[in-house]
């Protein structure tokens, strides 16, 4: 136990241990702005938690606790023990990200929870209020009655004091779990079994995200509601035996967060989650590249190249090097290369068995393509598709990422696309899976590579303490709007995942579609507007670099719908790391409007979208340094653009501006705006 306290409590300055309050029926943490008041409590011998905000109350007291396999259940019969407090006030710096510094400002409490009868088994609870929100996890010591354990359910509830509107999607914690659905909205009371980040929004205006934070050796965890009751239950992500965790004290959990906001436009960036993983363990980050790439990809999901063999291959040497020029000659980062390796011939969901990873197809000359590379001062991003075969790439991390670092790669792209119930009979978003993920990233942090997942695990905020971890898909991307059907993303889909996915970390959205119009496969028609294509303008595929944030941003579309094309020159210039960042506007599902500041620079961003509905929002470029004139270069929808039918009108333009302007952003329906502000000359 004092092992994890005094990691829990490095850094921390202890104000007050309490000791021999055995009969103390609750204890009360403050935030430091003395806005949110955290209450742990006990009643009826049952332990209970509960937040208010300026005295209103937001969670009302909910339970807490386990159940374990083949021991009895910690929920009853308990009595609150020692306590401990402590504030800490720190700021920690991010290598890449939506912001460079973090402020960590937080007051903390600890109380120990023991049973009153045998079995005698105790844990702390450690809570942490923050200004924006708060967080709190259970810390299991070692004690001779519970040593090796199985979490079978943990009994956390999040009971809401009202009957807030969620903006939710689904979770199945059977089947793949890749939480690619459309975003639906509703009251807590109508929920079912739900995925976090879970954004809720009072009446009031008030706003609520419940997630999680510092996922290491665990199961991901889902929010099930119950019918007609404002109350959501933790729920864990199984083995295939059918219990949750598998532990041996001494035992931290991550830590259950609800950030906390007054208005839409407060919860980004959010940081909670940063904020409660531990630092950085990467001593010397100049490796990790923040980039923009492009990739043997769309292709692929729009039928014009192949991930496996034949004549239309997409990974050849030929290609990748064409990929590698476009790359140099545009001042992009990286090149994603996608079916360069064995395996894909088969029907690869059910023999992925079957993937090497260090063996490429005979048309693609994999040390001759990254050397290219090298020479041409682009980073090769080699792409890892499992299948959810995970013990196939478990078996050849080593091999396969000694081999990426010798030709001196330096990103991965991993994926777990799975159909049946994978892997191996473990849940997508379980603890299998979680302490998969943690190998794959700390395996590449030793071999210098960073990670793009695809079918990830949620994001928890890993990224604080590996940085190589640039950025994860977990929703669904742009992808979607590739594959024909009707399946594609509504218009109002990206205005939802800014307030909902994106608070839980970059997400590797793909932006930059520039051929709007995809034609149907093997055909020169056009798509129409109900069949699968992006449905937004042209304008709003720029705005999307700004408003979607990633470390690594692509550039999605075949390198030819490039050519030409006046509009490029935004993904040329727009940056991916960030000194800062300001939400200037934004209403779920309808719209928002994103200020960046580019890092090191005295360069700013700003991203606008709307959803299928024209709007036009003024907004003040008060974050401009005072007095000093601006060049806005604006990317806006043309006259007449529309994305069901005129996707592609986009006019530029050049605007002196300063720190008092009030600029007029109008947005065709599903368009966008997308803007770079450079100091006049
Ligand atoms: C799904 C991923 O999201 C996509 O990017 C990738 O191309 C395919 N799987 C194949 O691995």
């Amino acid at each position: 136990m004092m092992r994890i306290r005094s990691l829990a409590l490095a850094a921390l300055v202890p104000l007050l241990v309490a000791a021999a309050t055995a009969r103390a029926q609750s204890y009360t943490l403050r935030s430091p702005d003395g806005r949110t008041t955290l209450v742990l409590a006990l009643t009826d011998t049952r332990l209970t938690w509960a937040v208010s905000r300026d005295g209103a109350p937001v969670v009302t007291p909910s339970r807490l606790g386990f159940t374990f396999r083949g021991a009895p259940r910690f929920e009853t019969g308990l009595q609150l023990a020692d306590s401990a407090r402590s504030s800490a006030d720190e700021t920690f710096t991010l290598p890449l990200g939506e912001v460079a510094r973090v402020r960590d400002r937080h007051n903390e409490l600890r109380v120990r929870v023991v049973e009153t009868a045998a079995p005698h088994r105790e844990l702390w609870v450690v809570a942490r209020a923050f200004d924006d929100g708060i967080g709190f996890r259970y810390e299991i010591p070692d004690q001779p009655n519970l040593r090796d354990f199985e979490i079978m359910d943990e009994l956390t509830e999040f009971s809401m004091a009202e009957d807030m509107k969620a903006w939710w999607i689904p979770a199945n914690i059977s089947t793949p779990d890749r939480q690619e659905m459309l975003w639906s909205s509703g009251p807590v009371s109508k929920l079912d079994l739900v995925q976090t980040p879970l954004t809720l929004v009072g009446t009031g205006g008030l706003h609520a995200v419940i997630h999680e934070a510092n996922l290491v050796d665990y199961a991901g965890m889902a929010l099930q509601g119950r019918s007609e009751s404002r109350t959501l239950r933790a729920t864990l992500a199984r083995w295939k035996d059918g219990s949750a965790v598998k532990g041996r004290t001494p035992f931290v959990t991550p830590w259950r967060t609800l950030q906390l906001a007054d208005r839409a436009e407060d919860l980004t960036p959010s940081v909670l989650g940063l904020k409660l993983n531990p630092p950085n363990r990467i001593a010397d980050t100049r490796w990790i590249r923040p980039m923009k790439y492009n990739g043997i990809w769309w292709g692929m999901h729009v039928n014009t190249m192949t991930w496996g063999s034949g004549p239309l291959h997409g990974a050849t040497t030929a290609n990748t090097r064409r990929y590698l020029d476009f790359a140099a000659a545009n001042g992009l980062g990286g090149t994603l290369v996608e079916g360069w390796n064995i395996g894909w011939d088969k029907d690869w969901m059910r023999y992925g068995d079957e993937f090497s990873f260090t063996t490429a197809y005979p048309d693609y000359d994999l040390p001759g393509v990254a050397a290219y590379a090298r020479q041409k001062g682009v980073s090769l991003i080699v792409h890892n598709e499992t299948g959810t075969f995970v013990d196939n790439y478990d078996r050849q991390l080593d091999s396969a990422f000694a081999l990426y670092q010798r030709l001196g790669v330096t990103a991965i792209k991993t994926g777990y696309v799975g159909d049946t119930i994978n892997p191996g009979g473990h849940a997508h978003q379980g603890q299998y899976m979680v302490r998969h993920h943690r190998r794959v990233i700390e395996t590449a942090a030793s071999r210098g590579l960073g990670v793009v997942m695809h079918e990830p695990i949620k994001d928890t905020g890993e990224r604080r303490t590996w940085p190589n971890m640039l950025s994860r898909e977990g929703a669904r991307g742009q992808e979607y709007n590739a594959w024909g059907g009707e399946g594609g993303n509504p218009p109002e889909h990206e205005t939802i995942l800014f307030f909902t996915r994106l608070l839980s970390g970059p997400m590797d959205f793909t932006p930059g579609i520039f051929n709007l119009l995809i034609t149907r496969s093997g055909t020169n028609v056009p798509r129409t507007p109900t069949e699968a294509r992006p449905r937004t303008t042209l304008a709003k595929q720029l705005a999307l670099y700004v408003v979607l944030h990633s470390p690594v941003q692509m550039a999605a579309d075949l390198i030819e719908n490039y050519e030409g094309q006046p509009g490029f020159q935004f993904i040329r210039d727009v940056a991916v790391d960030w000194d800062t960042t300001r939400v200037l506007h934004g209403r779920i599902g309808d719209d928002v409007i994103v200020a960046r500041k580019t890092k090191g620079r005295d360069e700013w961003f700003v991203g606008a979208i709307t959803d299928e509905a024209a709007r036009t929002i003024e907004v003040t470029l008060d974050f401009l340094p005072k007095g000093r004139p601006y060049v806005a270069e604006v990317y806006a929808d043309g006259k007449g653009a529309s994305w069901r039918d005129n996707p592609l009108a986009l006019s530029i333009s050049r605007q002196p501006v300063n720190a008092a302007t009030r600029l007029r952003i109008a947005m065709a329906p599903g368009g966008g705006q997308a803007i770079r502000l450079r100091p006049a000359r």
